[in-house]
């Protein structure tokens, strides 16, 4: 199975996927650690992509092109991926299609997790993530067991430097200009799945296995 979950910033696409990848056994590709990853290993592409970062901006289409495109040609995907925060332009979306059209793949679901502003803010500001693991918390919705360590793997955790509030707004903004579109462009396509993302995790995650199911049955 091909997915794709799509939504704004906080809506849980991280938290979703770290659930589906046991569930499902697929891999979790998500644009945006593969960039930390590389922001904080100081290689070429990190000191690239750090600035439009922490800006809350995008990063340019032709670098999370080419990192998807290696990235889905793996072993490891041959079952099936999760993508997560990738597409995020329909110039993204178009080039994902062709890359899978030469493999002889397409995309499933485009799972897309609903969740108003303000709620949002609340999650972001929140939001503690593992350094060794990317496991995601909430310092309220969902914290670890001992405070600062992660309970997967007793990694240390840490605060997203894009998760202040002046820059959750400006991604918000990145996120309604030029992701939104990807709503319409996937319902056309008839793969769209949307999701009400509020709720416990393991409520909104039971709704993503429902529409996942439906969906098989419906094939
Ligand atoms: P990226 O890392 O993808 O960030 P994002 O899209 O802004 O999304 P987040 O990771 O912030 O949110 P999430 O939906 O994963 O929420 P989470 O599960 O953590 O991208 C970062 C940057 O990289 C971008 O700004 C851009 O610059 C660049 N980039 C990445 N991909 C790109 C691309 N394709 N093209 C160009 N640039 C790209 O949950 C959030 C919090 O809420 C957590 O604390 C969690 O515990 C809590 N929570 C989750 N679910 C619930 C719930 N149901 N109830 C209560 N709390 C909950
Ligand atoms: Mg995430
Ligand atoms: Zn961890």
């Amino acid at each position: 199975m091909n997915l794709i979950l799509l939504g704004p910033p906080g809506a849980g696409k991280g938290t979703q996927a770290k659930l589906m990848i046991e569930n499902l056994n697929i891999p979790q590709i998500s644009t945006g650690d593969i960039l930390r990853e590389s922001v904080k290993n100081e290689t070429p592409l990190g000191i690239k992509a750090k600035s439009y970062m922490e800006k809350g901006l995008l990063v340019p289409d032709d670098i999370v092109i080419g990192i998807v495109e290696e990235r889905i040609s793996r072993e490891d995907c041959r079952n099936g991926f999760i993508l997560d925060g990738f597409p995020r332009t329909v110039a993204q979306a178009e080039a994902l299609e062709n890359v899978l059209k030469s493999m002889g793949k397409r995309i499933d679901h485009v799972i897309s997790i609903h969740v108003e502003k303000d709620e949002l803010i609340k999650r972001l500001s929140g939001r503690w993530t593992c350094k060794n693991c990317q496991e995601g918390y909430h310092e309220i919705f969902n914290p670890p067991k001992k405070s600062g360590i992660c309970d997967k793997c007793g990694g240390e955790l840490y605060q997203r430097e894009d998760d202040r509030e002046e820059t959750v707004r400006k991604r918000l903004q990145t996120y309604e200009s030029q992701t939104m579109p990807l709503i319409d462009y996937y319902r056309k396509k008839d793969i769209l799945r949307q999701i009400d993302g509020r709720g416990e995790i393991k409520e909104v995650f039971g709704r993503i296995l429902k529409v996942l199911n439906i969906g098989q049955e419906a094939r």
